[in-house]
């Protein structure tokens, strides 16, 4: 019985009045034990005693657990519910732009089989640095550029999403393809054009001979899925410490058609992101063997493709939370 009383619990209030009459009504069990005691011989009587006594007051605790639990709801409903009444509206909410581009920009990269991946925001010096061929006195490690949130080991908000490469390349075996959108941080004036935080989404590729036309054609099919099908790119060589060689790529200026205005500083042309196939110190940093495997890696802001997409001027709008812009994003996507 008290196994039973134990293991108790009541759905309703219907329930606990059953239980109730089970055991604590005049004709109930505990009654009944009460009767039969007296036929119990005096030397177990204290220990049966003790055990019925027990059983009555575990008995009572959970009746008065559930009588209160469903008297309180049975107050709450009778008092709050009136079903007459006009339903809340609930305005519903938009998708902020920053993420209705980072979804798109996923789905035209699944279209070439990258899978997703995500890393830690808060990195070591390791995952965001030295794996990453950053020399000890590189400027970007400088307390300029960077937050640091603890120094000997250094841990700091991740400056890029090369930091993932890092991680996936540890833990993955090649054939790899993948990308790794995230939010990183750089300790820089906010205006307009620059912002203490940004997105990015990473891209790695490693397997049996991947090439620089391969990195060349996955990117330009992005553009082209992204803008439109006559965008066109161009590569400028450039220098990063985990890519050899690197390049960054710009598009043709698709709010000017690349005649020249504001926006592309009349170059006709605007950069988007930094590339270049994976160093092969990095692969080995990560367990790869360079021998065997070459790889790309690229890196896009998602600000600047959100930009190029909804002519947003001002970088500061996208944490703002200043409904008066967001509102315009209502069915983008
Ligand atoms: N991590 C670089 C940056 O933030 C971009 C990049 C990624 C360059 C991958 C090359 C390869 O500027």
């Amino acid at each position: 019985m008290l196994e039973e009383v134990k293991l108790f619990v009541a759905e309703n209030a219907d329930q606990v009045e059953q239980f109730r009459i089970r055991f604590m009504a005049r004709k109930g069990l505990i009654s009944e034990l009460f009767d039969q005691f007296k036929e119990v011989p005096p030397s177990d009587r204290r220990e049966l005693g003790l055990l019925i006594n027990e059983l009555k007051v575990s008995t009572q605790e959970k009746l008065d657990y559930f009588k209160n639990l469903f008297e309180q709801s049975e107050k709450a409903t009778g008092e709050t519910i009136d079903l007459t009444l006009p339903a809340g509206f609930r305005e519903p909410g938009t998708r902020h732009p920053l993420s209705i581009v980072r979804s798109e920009m996923i789905r035209i990269f699944s279209r070439l089989g990258f899978t997703v991946n995500d890393g830690p925001e808060i990195e070591d010096d390791w995952h965001n640095f030295s794996a990453l061929n950053f020399p000890p006195e590189h400027p970007a490690r400088d307390m300029q550029d960077t937050f640091f949130i603890a120094k000997d080991p250094d841990i700091a908000l991740r400056t890029h999403t090369s930091s993932v490469q890092v991680r996936v390349m540890e833990t993955t075996k090649p054939p790899i393809r993948a990308i790794f959108p995230g939010r990183v941080y750089r300790n820089e004036a906010i205006s307009a054009r620059a912002h203490c935080f940004f997105h990015q989404i990473e891209g790695l590729y490693i397997d049996h001979d991947v090439s620089f036309a391969d990195l060349k054609q996955t990117l330009l099919y992005f553009a082209r899925e992204m803008f439109s099908v006559d965008t066109q790119i161009r590569l400028r060589p450039s220098y990063f410490p985990f890519t050899e060689p690197s390049a960054e790529m710009d598009i043709s200026c698709n709010l000017c058609g690349g005649k020249g205005c504001g926006f592309c500083k009349y170059t006709g042309w605007v950069e988007i992101l930094g590339c270049g196939m994976v160093d092969p110190n990095v692969l080995e940093n990560c367990g790869i063997d360079s021998k065997e495997y070459t790889g790309f890696a690229f890196g896009i802001g998602i600000e600047r493709i959100t930009n190029l997409r909804f002519q947003v001027k001002d970088l500061r709008m996208f944490s703002e939370n200043d409904l008066r812009f967001l509102r315009q994003f209502e069915g983008a996507f």
